[in-house]
């Protein structure tokens, strides 16, 4: 078991972390206030090839695995995690699919626009009365002819406002029960009956793109379907797996930034005469974020791995999600408490640090989703 990274993933979180440094990190706080991210860090996006860092090198990617995804998102979201989920959804809710369960005329057509963030992409499951019961979904696909016509409202769509393609969820079988008449659909987003409803005004990660999708008769040409008809709740589902770990990974960079900002306030503030981080109280926090921020990181990490491996990894992505988003809290927690009153106030980054962590134990598989996702591996194995 090696726990160093090789050579080539040391080069790429290098890579990652000056960007992040010099260019995300002074702007982090500017995304939050504005609502979006500066059209220039897209372009530096795709010059660095984090857009397309996991897809083939053949259709103009990176061609590196979800390891060396994890490395980077923590290093992107230790800056700025509205930045860190708009690469994480593209690469794993959109990207891994495509490349995963697409035809050989859907690789060529879209993952080198992916590859270069030409193309950003979105994943629409969620509906306003499916989510965690994801397989409830309403949204309907008729297929008349050569077309597949879709109706139906997705919400939750991170990457709605901006992307280019989504990867749709709907029911091709209205007979079959829950997961199994679901198919996916590749839905270019100029199509017409494809509208970008509500805007949402989040707690967090206020940079990011959060929208409805609302379907209207969109009309698509059949040959859209993303792998077999009626298999797509599976799709969806292997690709959540891997989303998992992006958001894991995030929330390994938020809880990272927390212990770093921890670390300079204690060492700062002085109260009682003395550094605040002389005292054991302060000492104890900061021990116990860097203790289960390395555990966090060591479950994203062999998570990954075994996504790489071709292995299904739904128990180790669960893991690591639900380790790593819960940490991210607790550090956030920590964090602002150390700094006392001015935690309370956007003179520090905690304030957004605080606010960035909360939806880690929210999408992509809520806490609870990801404790039955494990217990059931266990009960049923
Ligand atoms: N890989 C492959 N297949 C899988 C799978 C996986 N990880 N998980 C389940 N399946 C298959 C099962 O084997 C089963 O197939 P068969 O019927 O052929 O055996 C089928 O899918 C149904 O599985 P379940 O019976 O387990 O389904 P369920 O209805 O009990 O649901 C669940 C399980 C874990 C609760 C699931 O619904 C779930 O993960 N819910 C949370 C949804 C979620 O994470 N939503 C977030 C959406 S994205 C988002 O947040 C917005 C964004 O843009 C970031």
């Amino acid at each position: 078991m090696d726990f160093e990274l090789s050579e080539e993933l040391t080069m790429v979180r290098d890579m990652a972390r000056e960007f992040a440094v010099a260019e995300l990190a002074p702007r982090a706080a500017k995304h939050d206030r504005q609502g979006y991210i500066d059209p220039e860090v897209f372009t530096q996006l795709g010059e660095l090839g984090l857009w397309g860092l996991t897809v083939p090198e053949e259709h103009g990617g990176a061609g590196l695995g979800n390891l060396a995804l994890a490395v980077v998102l923590e290093e992107l979201n230790h800056a700025c995690a509205s930045t860190g989920v708009t690469v994480s959804v593209h690469n794993s809710l959109l990207g891994a699919p495509l490349r995963r369960f697409g035809s050989e005329e859907q690789k060529r057509t879209w993952l080198p626009r992916l590859a270069t963030g030409e193309t950003i992409g979105c994943y629409c499951l969620t509906e306003p009365n499916a989510g965690s019961d994801a397989a409830s979904l309403a949204t309907t696909a008729r297929l008349e002819g050569e077309e597949g016509v879709l109706d139906g409202t997705k919400i939750w769509v991170t990457n709605g406002g901006i992307a280019g393609l989504a990867i749709v969820y709907a029911r091709t079988d209205s007979e079959a029960s829950r997961a199994k008449g679901i198919s996916a659909f590749l839905v270019p987003m100029d199509t017409p009956g494809v509208e970008i409803g509500k805007s949402e005004r989040k707690t967090g990660i206020r940079g990011s793109s959060t929208t409805e999708v609302v379907l209207e008769g969109a009309r698509i040409p059949a040959d859209h379907l993303l792998g077999e008809r009626d298999r797509g709740f599976m799709i969806a589902m292997d690709t959540l797996d891997g989303g998992r770990i992006g958001i894991a990974s995030q929330a390994v960079g938020i809880g990272r930034a927390c212990l770093d900002a921890s670390v300079t306030y204690a060492r700062d503030r002085e109260q009682f005469g003395r550094p605040i981080g002389d005292f054991q109280a302060v000492q104890w926090k900061i021990a116990d974020m860097a203790t289960r921020l390395d555990a966090a990181r060591l479950l994203t990490h062999r998570a990954a791995v075994v996504r790489d491996s071709g292995g299904r990894c739904s128990l180790e992505a669960a893991q690591a999600k639900l380790a790593a988003s819960t940490t991210a809290n607790f550090c956030a927690d920590e964090c602002l408490q150390i700094h006392g009153g001015a935690g309370y106030t956007d003179d520090f980054e905690v304030e957004r640090l605080f606010r960035d962590a909360r939806i880690t134990e929210i999408y992509e598989g809520a806490t609870d989703i990801q404790r039955i996702v494990i217990s059931r591996s266990l009960l049923t194995a």
